[in-house]
């Protein structure tokens, strides 16, 4: 029995340590062997797809195609305080038309474009005698797309752990020990003062309501746009909505150029989602074929191409995927059209008509959601199209020199009386609640802060960032 048992033991045992010797060695080294192999071969492939890091800015620009350095050299630089405290950053403007005109056109584009996509529209507004600018967003075209931020590493779960990191590292793991001897608790506060908790981070810029009203404010002022007319293009009308609401008094008309809160037209995922968005940004028909299901029919010309390059560029891609998950796709239109500042201004929709049934039938619902608006239709795409240009420009041309022409008078007027506004208010509050003044006062500065700083800070001159 014992024999028997043994036997029946040490028999089943023999093959199966002889076979796991034999073949299970080599089987870790396959592995790591296939998966070194693997990686290897497939980063590589993924960084030229990608390519997303050219070196330095000024081999990526002798890089680009004439048309678009071209585009360039046609536009001006102009600083733009996007984030309180923070640095100002460069933003594209185009311009065309003549400065002395009492038009003047301010176009925003949609997420995914730029305002190459306009440069066309634009020259032919500015040869019927209009002002335009068109601006590049911050992270879009040729404005920048990442800033260097200063971060708090202090604050937060993950600071505490740096620092508890930094404290151990620096005084030894019995340090903290010895602490807890001696005073029954760890005393880590004592040391924030004296250790950096700041750090700069490279983030890509991303835009939301409040930083998109700061691009215009700082946009207008800088180039005195009195009485601008708004075009608002796909995403910038979600964009910039907010801002029409709260400086109606600024703008003379608005025109909705196929926008709508709903949706985008680029469908953003296409750049979100690894392996796709580098096969989409990798490919030069990819991204045609992309573009012109969602975009715009144009392809072939250079007005697609722009796009891709400017979504390779740097944080280009992921600027606008940020900026897209940050758009407020619930705002109200009929709630923003009938609110007490914008129903009284006028308005247009420019609506491609040729399209799709779902897009005509989306703007038979933002028409019908903005009473007040002009409705027309164009045979383009929901991107502007190079041979649909003129048609663009004609229509927005009709509307905005039918518009009442602003008196030419001291802007400086209303602000300053609605800083003394403020000032007033505040110190009648002084009278009455001691604690009211001090707030009252710092509320009231700081408003006549933002308004006066809007026409300074287009030099980099100052902090103050208008609203
Ligand atoms: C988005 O729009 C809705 C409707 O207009 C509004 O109530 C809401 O406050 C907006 N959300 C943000 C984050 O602005």
């Amino acid at each position: 029995m014992a024999i028997t048992s043994e036997q029946a033991d040490t028999k089943p045992q023999q093959p199966t340590s002889n076979s796991s010797s034999s073949s299970s060695p080599p089987n870790p080294f396959k592995f790591w062997f296939f998966l070194t192999l693997s990686v290897s071969l497939i980063t590589p492939l993924f960084i030229s797809l990608s390519s997303l890091s050219p070196q330095d800015s000024k081999s990526w620009f002798l890089s680009l195609p004439t048309s678009l350095r071209q585009h360039y050299s046609n536009g001006r630089i102009i600083k733009v305080q996007i984030t309180p405290n923070q640095p100002t950053i460069e933003v594209f403007t185009l311009q065309e038309g003549p400065v002395s005109s009492l038009d003047n056109v301010l176009i925003l584009h949609g997420l995914g474009c730029s305002s190459y996509s306009f440069s066309k529209i634009s020259k032919t507004l500015g040869l019927k005698g209009v002002r335009v600018i068109a601006v590049d967003l911050p992270g879009s075209g040729f404005s920048e797309k990442s800033s260097v931020v200063v971060e708090d590493i202090g604050g937060g779960v993950l600071g505490r752990v740096w620092e508890i990191y930094y404290d151990v590292k620096e005084k030894g793991i019995f340090w903290g020990f010895d602490q807890l001897v001696e005073q029954g608790y760890i005393d880590f506060e004592e040391k924030e003062a004296v250790r950096v908790t700041k750090r700069e981070v490279t983030r890509e810029i991303v835009l939301g309501s409040d930083e998109m009203g700061r691009v215009l404010r700082q946009v207008i002022d800088s180039m005195g746009l009195v009485n601008v007319d708004l075009v608002l293009h796909d995403s910038a009308f979600t964009l910039g909505a907010n801002w029409v609401l709260e400086n109606s008094g600024s703008v003379r008309s608005v025109t909705i150029l196929d926008g709508t809160p709903k949706v985008t037209a680029l469908p953003l995922w296409v750049l979100d989602v690894p392996v796709v968005r580098e096969v989409v940004l990798g490919f030069k028909f990819v991204f045609e074929s992309v573009i012109a299901r969602f975009c715009s029919r144009s392809v072939g010309g250079m007005d697609v191409e722009a796009n891709r390059i400017f979504l390779k560029s740097r944080n280009g891609r992921k600027s606008v995927v940020g900026m897209g998950k940050s758009l407020n796709y619930s705002l109200d239109l009929a709630e923003w059209g009938s609110s007490d500042s914008v129903k009284g201004l006028p308005m247009q929709v420019i609506w491609s008509s040729v399209w799709s049934e779902e897009w005509t039938e989306e703007g038979r619902r933002v028409a019908k959601a903005l009473p007040q608006a002009t409705f027309v239709t164009h045979s383009g795409g929901r991107w502007p199209q190079e041979d649909k240009a003129d048609e663009l420009a004609k229509t927005i041309y009709q509307f905005v020199s039918s518009l009442p022409k602003p008196v030419q008078k001291v802007v400086e007027d209303p602000i300053a009386g609605h800083i003394h506004k403020m000032f007033d208010e505040s110190q009648n509050g002084a009278h009455h609640h001691h604690h009211d003044h001090a707030q009252g006062v710092g509320e009231g500065h700081a408003h006549g802060h933002d308004h006066a700083a809007g026409y300074v800070n287009a030099y980099g001159l100052n902090d103050g960032w208008g609203k």
